[in-house]
């Protein structure tokens, strides 16, 4: 137990954002400190650190806390760790009451998995540095691939020799459980022999520098014998999510605005050793979403070594594409012929690697480009290929200022039309959204709360440069459905200026015609019941959302609400209690917003009648003969297009 006194030392201590800062790359945003939320996935920055509160808070997923609560629930700490934790940091001594069984038992399962591999790495840093054995054989070869023993400790190195069960009878006598030994995979499953046996031995660290899993890898050179053999996933090791030397680059990663990926566990330790220590390894297999997400928080640049053969490079770069959807500037070094990053850097040193690496630095998707174009030489059908290719790769970059920029230099490399390229790219954005779409109507529930029923304009916008501005349809429509709902939430019940009828009266009668087209069905339901209430003459109020039966209506409303209140303050009126907003406050502005709102809903659906449903009854009248009905569609056609086009110039857009 930490006794009480050094708890409020250890919390007077604590500065939150030095503690967040060593999780999260934040920047100065006025008083406070903005960065990318750890707790959710998310391209732009809504979290939000105040030193003058201490205090953190996502304005995307609603976490919020003190520097404790951060780390609980970044590192899943328990409260006493957590304060172990910030103790360590903050230089606090902890003189700490002994622990009572009961304590003891109560240490959560993923903190004994800890323990257990901790154990494990004491036990094979022993077996390495301490035995005659493991100087000779193990602690010679690393030395022999270049290794020093600082950098061997810094990376928990290893040796597991050839026994059957050292380690399992030794865990044994310090009183670890077997159970643990076995989950952790340290040994077998029948508990009776070690799992790594005539290794050297690699730890693998979390974020924060705990051991979450090991490698082990033989010294033999016998191809028959797998080279490296892993621990098993567990809660605290989940592959996908781990960024081999994460840990030891994280500072350096940010320092330098730049993360640099290998492939394998040698090749991190030996650029760090040659002190290029942005440096981290997916282990050998093609990058996950996860480890894009740990990269993403600390550094928008990627430089990834490849060695290696061009089809083998190929195959790697397709699955690229996930990093530019995550908005990362991506590079590629390519080494020469047979050499890897360990064996490249040991040949020609640190500083010419250094070089290297700046000077061989290309462009991801100008790199693919000219790789693959080598290919095609005058076979047009290829070349077209080769054309949906790069244009699906740039139509996965969020950013349309970037796309435009990808587009323009394509053109000039394929020597096509930058025109065509656009339109492309713009087909290719459209669809992807509308699966993403279609994909998220199916998981019922996701679409009120994910990031992406509610996306920032941006990722939605296809390029300026084509003709057509259009959004795309289904996407589109649950943007400004959103908005409609947002409305009907917050202002409800409040009374237009000038029309003297209330917020929901004038949204709902005015869409009455779409309120079954909703493609949002969450947002669809309530609208409707909004209806019925205003049928039934009674007030669309804030309270009739957050006591809804249904939790699904009152999360949103939760969420709807909560999101009005933003955070910013200006130190003048923070002192004095008021908090200010760059904004006119939203309840001041809800006339303007409501009727923009309710138009914009509008012009989708007629949007969405004229370039979609009308022409395709126009189409099957026409196909069937049917030329009553052809006849009758085209006058409708006609009219949709005037009134979407009214609406349109109403609302200042471009008429098409
Ligand atoms: N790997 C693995 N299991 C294998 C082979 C490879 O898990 N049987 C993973 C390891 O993470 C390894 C990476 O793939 O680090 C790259 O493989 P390789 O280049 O063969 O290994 P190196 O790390 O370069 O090891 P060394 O230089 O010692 O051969
Ligand atoms: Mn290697």
């Amino acid at each position: 137990m930490i006794p009480p006194k050094t708890v409020r030392d250890i919390l007077d201590a604590v500065r939150i954002e030095e503690v967040v800062e060593d999780f999260v790359t934040l920047r100065k945003r006025g008083v406070n400190l903005l960065g990318l939320c750890p707790f959710h996935n998310e391209k732009t920055p809504s979290f939000n650190v105040s030193p003058a509160r201490n205090i953190f808070k996502c304005f995307g997923c609603g976490k919020g806390g003190d520097a404790v609560t951060f780390l609980m629930e970044h590192e899943s700490f328990t409260y006493p760790d957590a304060l172990r934790w910030l103790a360590r940091k903050y230089n606090i001594e902890i003189e700490e009451v002994e622990r009572t069984p009961e304590q003891i038992a109560e240490i959560q399962f993923s903190d004994s998995l800890y323990i257990v591999n901790d154990f494990g790495l004491r036990h094979f840093q022993e077996q390495l540095f301490d035995t005659d054995e493991g100087k000779s054989v193990a602690l010679s070869y690393f030395k022999q691939r270049g290794l020093r023993e600082e950098t061997i400790r810094a990376f928990g190195l290893g040796y597991a020799p050839d026994l059957r069960d050292l380690l399992v009878q030794r865990a044994k006598a310090a009183g670890h459980s077997l159970d643990l030994l076995k989950k952790v995979g340290l040994c077998s499953a029948d508990g009776t022999r070690d799992f790594f046996r005539g290794r050297v031995m690699f730890a693998i660290h979390n974020m924060s520098g705990k051991v979450a899993a090991f490698a082990g890898r033989t010294m033999s050179s016998d191809k028959t014998i797998p080279k490296y053999i892993n621990s098993p996933e567990t809660e605290i090791y989940v592959k996908n999510k781990t960024l081999y030397g994460a840990f030891q680059a994280k500072k350096a990663i940010r320092k330098q605005d730049e993360c640099i990926l290998v492939e394998g566990y040698m090749d991190v330790i030996s650029l760090y050793q040659a002190g290029i220590e942005n440096v981290v390894a997916s282990s050998g297999t093609s990058l996950t979403e996860g480890q894009l997400q740990l990269i993403k928080r600390n550094t928008a640049n990627l430089k990834i070594l490849y060695d290696g053969d061009p089809a083998g490079i190929k195959a790697a770069l397709r699955g690229l594409d996930l990093a530019l959807e995550q908005d990362l500037n991506v590079k590629i070094v390519l080494l020469p012929n047979g050499e890897d990053p360990d064996s490249f850097v040991q040949k020609i040193g640190s500083e010419a690697f250094g070089e290297f690496i700046v000077k061989q630095a290309k462009d991801f998707i100008l790199f693919k480009t000219q790789l693959l174009l080598q290919e095609t030489q005058g076979d047009p059908i290829k070349k077209s290929a080769l054309i949906k290719d790069i244009m699906g790769s740039i139509a996965k970059i969020p950013d349309p200022i970037k796309r435009g920029v990808y587009l323009k230099e394509c053109a000039t490399l394929l020597d096509a039309s930058e025109e065509v390229l656009y339109a492309e790219t713009n087909k290719m954005i459209t669809a992807g959204l509308r699966k993403k779409a279609e994909k998220e109507s199916r998981q019922p529930g996701a679409a009120s709360d994910s990031p992406a029923a509610h996306p920032s304009p941006d990722m939605l916008e296809p390029n300026i440069a084509v003709s057509v501005r259009e959004r795309p349809a289904q996407q589109g429509d649950e943007y400004k459905e959103r908005h409609i709902i947002e409305l009907l939430v917050k202002f409800g019940g409040s009374v237009l200026q000038n029309e003297n009828i209330s917020v929901a009266e004038y949204i709902l009668t005015d869409i009455e015609e779409s309120l079954n087209a909703f493609d949002n069905s969450l947002y669809g339901r309530i609208a409707q019941e909004c209806y019925a209430l205003l049928l039934d003459h009674k007030v669309v109020t804030q309270e009739h959302f957050l006591r809804h039966e249904s939790k699904e209506i009152h999360d949103l409303a939760v969420d709807i609400l909560a999101d009005s209140s933003r955070w910013e303050y200006s130190p003048n009126w923070e002192k004095k209690g008021f908090p200010l907003q760059n904004q006119p406050l939203p309840e001041f502005n809800f006339d303007k917003e409501t009727r923009e709102g309710v138009d914009r809903f509008r012009l989708s659906k007629l949007d969405k009648l004229c370039k979609s449903i009308n022409p395709a009854r126009i189409k099957t009248a026409d196909e069937a003969g049917d030329l009553i009905n052809l006849e009758r569609f085209m006058r409708i056609q006609k009219k949709v297009q005037e009134a979407r086009n009214d609406l349109a110039k109403r609302l200042g857009r471009v008429v098409i």
